[in-house]
């Protein structure tokens, strides 16, 4: 047992979906959520910069006594998991693999898409961890940058979203893909819209998935929290605006107990 929280971070708001998810799977288990909404998008910047930025994210947890981590930015997760993993000793969760090995489980005919940022699918991070797992998938990435900024607008079913996915969804269709893995905090908001042009396929959002397997992990390592209250502490590196229609969006309910924080810097590993 162990009862200090469970720490997750990303580079907004948008990973309060993995928060909610973890908070109905695991509902003792304390929370403590960063979001570095001062250097949103992490998306679209270089792969040395996000690094960086999430070994500052993952060593605020680690000062307030986390006993785990939990990467829920897929941007983050793509090309900082494995850096992270060697540089701090606390146990460390991503959501690329729970989402690949759920899509795996789902597909019959194992061409799967994935849909994520431009850093997220141009990482090669999803291809790797299908082939590790699998050597029997196909996988097709196409990155849908404007989704982001479309999400955090609110407009969720608007016609010009509709066009954007249209435009970016149409080879996945073709492709006859029969899962749809959504590689990104914030597409999950937009399941109507996608549902409208790929169909009745397999869809993945990996936040579920990313609760189970750390509910597994905890209880393997002996970490569970059988007598928390289930409080959920929110970090944020801006206080942007609209942060809290934002915010509350991807919680599902009224956002509480927030506050801003400046980040310390840390020497990048090279
Ligand atoms: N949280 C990011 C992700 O899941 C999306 C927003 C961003 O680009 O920072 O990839």
């Amino acid at each position: 047992m162990n009862n200090n929280p469970v720490g997750i971070f990303d580079s907004g708001i948008g990973g309060l979906t993995v928060v909610k998810a973890v908070k109905r799977i695991l509902p003792h288990e304390d929370i403590i959520y960063l979001g570095d909404t001062a250097r949103l998008p992490y998306g679209t910047k270089s792969t040395d910069a996000i690094i960086q930025f999430s070994l500052e994210d993952t060593q605020f947890l680690v000062d307030r006594g986390v006993k785990y981590v939990v990467i829920a930015c897929y941007s983050s997760a793509s090309v900082a998991l494995d850096i992270i993993k060697t540089t701090f000793s606390v146990p460390i969760i991503g959501v690329i693999r729970p989402g690949v090995r759920k899509a795996l489980q789902m597909t019959k005919t194992g061409r799967i898409g994935v849909i994520g940022t431009s850093l997220t699918i141009y990482s090669g991070a999803y291809e790797k961890a299908f082939k590790e797992i699998s050597a029997q998938s196909e996988i097709l990435g196409k990155a849908c940058p404007l989704f982001v900024p479309l999400v955090e607008e609110g407009w969720l079913d608007h016609m010009v979203t509709e066009l954007v996915a249209r435009d970016y969804l149409t080879p996945l269709k073709r492709d006859n893909v029969d899962t749809l893995l959504l590689g990104c905090t914030h597409y999950p908001l937009l399941m109507k819209v996608i549902r409208q042009i790929m169909g009745d396929i397999n869809y993945v959002d990996a936040s579920t998935e990313v609760g189970v397997e750390l509910a597994r992990s905890l209880r393997d390592l002996d970490l569970e929290n059988h007598e928390g209250k289930g409080s959920t502490a929110i970090y944020l590196t801006d206080l942007s605006m609209n942060f809290k229609e934002i915010g509350e969006r991807f919680l599902g309910e009224p956002m509480k107990n927030f506050s801003r924080v400046s980040l310390k810097g840390r020497e990048g590993m090279k």
